[in-house]
């Protein structure tokens, strides 16, 4: 692949979303990019408009239409597929940059440790959905759950937001591992935006100046 694939993983509310469009807006000017090259923001679910269909019924459904853990699965793993297959790995090829708002460690992290689904079906999933595709670098920006819930106060929670205080605890221990495990850089999410942001530029370019 020509171009490289970063991704942005953590709990609800620990800033990956607001961390990701400052990425978009740094990285043109980092001096880590060649010439020409553009970069890609996104998101799982929803990053394609056939995974925007696809994330509405996972996350707004009407009270009577939610999926059951497995058909909840497969949706994200099928979001992924088109993902990959028509938005990231033809970005990658170009020589273009993405940056993405999860990927398959949140599969991981809310069906396999959340929802306690059997990891090896995840596994094989991701291997599927993926086509193989790991990013370049991962981060977890990590945030306590108490601090989560704070800052998400007043908001409304989607489907798996609103699953409750044990299975976000379980997701959040699962992200832990999975970092340890996959050899993703661990950021703490609970200073200032800019400071994470300064953290997040300090790690990019540690990795790949010169
Ligand atoms: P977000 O894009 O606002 O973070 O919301 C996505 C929600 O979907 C969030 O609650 C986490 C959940 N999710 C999963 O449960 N499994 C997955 O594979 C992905 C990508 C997200």
């Amino acid at each position: 692949m020509k171009g490289r694939f970063i991704v942005l993983e953590g709990i609800d509310g620990c800033g990956k979303t607001t961390q990701l469009e400052h990425l978009v807006r740094w990285l043109p000017a980092s001096g880590l990019m060649p010439a020409g090259a553009g970069v890609l923001r996104t998101r799982e679910p929803g990053g394609t408009a056939f995974g925007q269909a696809l994330r509405e019924l996972l996350l707004h459904p009407a009270a009577d239409v939610a999926p059951a853990p497995t058909a909840e699965l497969l949706l994200y793993a099928a979001d992924r597929s088109q993902h990959v297959e028509t938005l990231i790995r033809p970005a990658l090829e170009r020589g273009d940059w993405v940056v993405s708002d999860r990927f398959s460690g949140s599969t991981l992290a809310y069906q396999g440790y959340g929802r306690g689904m059997n990891r090896l079906l995840i596994d094989q999933l991701e291997q599927t959905a993926t086509g193989g595709l790991q990013p370049d670098l991962t981060f977890w920006l990590e945030l306590s759950l108490e601090e989560s819930l704070r800052r998400r106060r007043g908001e409304t929670a989607d489907r798996i937001e609103s699953e409750g205080r044990a299975f976000l605890a379980r997701v959040g221990d699962g992200f832990a591992q999975l970092a340890q495990h996959r050899g993703w850089r661990r950021v703490d999410a609970a200073g200032a935006p800019e400071h994470v942001s300064r953290r997040l530029e300090q790690v990019l370019l540690e990795q790949w100046s010169g």
